[in-house]
């Protein structure tokens, strides 16, 4: 679990703004029918995000992946992915490690904010770490509108047993350092 608090954003969208990269912007039925972008998807999940769980539990509502693909090497750059039931919720943000801080991360989510725009979303929502407010809030335009602090680690041992247990449960994860808490 991440030490550090989580912002939650919103976003109006009410003009289109420039996007840095080319990106493919589909259904999640056109995703499906693309197995290495799938398998891309899940080496993401498995690699940068410290559990499956809530990747598994919103599944089912993603309507939208956004994705960056290298046109000489394949190679899936970055994703994210947009659950849509009326207002859009963007997660899972992630950008391979080799192509990190090009932009990537900030031009999928503004082709993301320029399709809300030009379907009429009302509100485009994502929760994030403190960390990356530059990149929602300086880079894309998001307003923090609310925000849970980290649990304490003076709390008592007996609100901790849930955490050692995951930890357990998955001993194959990856390292907390390199990966986000989502
Ligand atoms: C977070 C992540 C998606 C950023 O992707 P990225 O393509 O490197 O980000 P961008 O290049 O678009 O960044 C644009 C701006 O956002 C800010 N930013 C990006 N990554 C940042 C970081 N790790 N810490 C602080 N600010 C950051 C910077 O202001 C950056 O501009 P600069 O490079 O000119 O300083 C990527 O590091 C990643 O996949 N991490 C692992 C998964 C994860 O934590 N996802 C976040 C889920 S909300």
């Amino acid at each position: 679990m991440s030490a550090e608090a989580e912002l939650y954003y919103i976003h109006q969208p009410t003009a289109e703004r420039p996007v840095a990269h080319p990106v493919t912007f589909l259904s999640v039925q056109a995703f499906l029918t693309d197995e290495p972008a799938c398998r891309a998807l899940w080496d993401f999940i498995a690699s940068q995000f410290r559990t499956r769980q809530k990747f598994l539990t919103i599944w089912p509502a993603v309507r939208f992946v956004a994705m960056i693909q290298d046109p000489q090497t394949a190679l899936i750059k970055g994703m994210l992915l947009v659950s849509a039931p009326m207002n859009w919720q963007i997660d899972y943000v992630v950008v391979h490690p080799q192509a990190r801080r090009q932009g990537i991360a900030a031009a999928l989510v503004k082709r993301t904010l320029n399709e809300a725009y030009r379907r009429s979303v009302p509100y485009v929502m994502l929760t994030s770490r403190e960390s990356l407010r530059p990149l929602y809030e300086g880079e894309c335009g998001f307003s923090v509108v609310g925000r849970k602090d980290p649990v304490s680690e003076s709390r008592p041992l007996f609100d901790k047993p849930l955490r050692l247990a995951k930890d357990q449960l998955h001993p194959g994860g990856v390292p907390l350092s390199t990966s986000h808490s989502q």
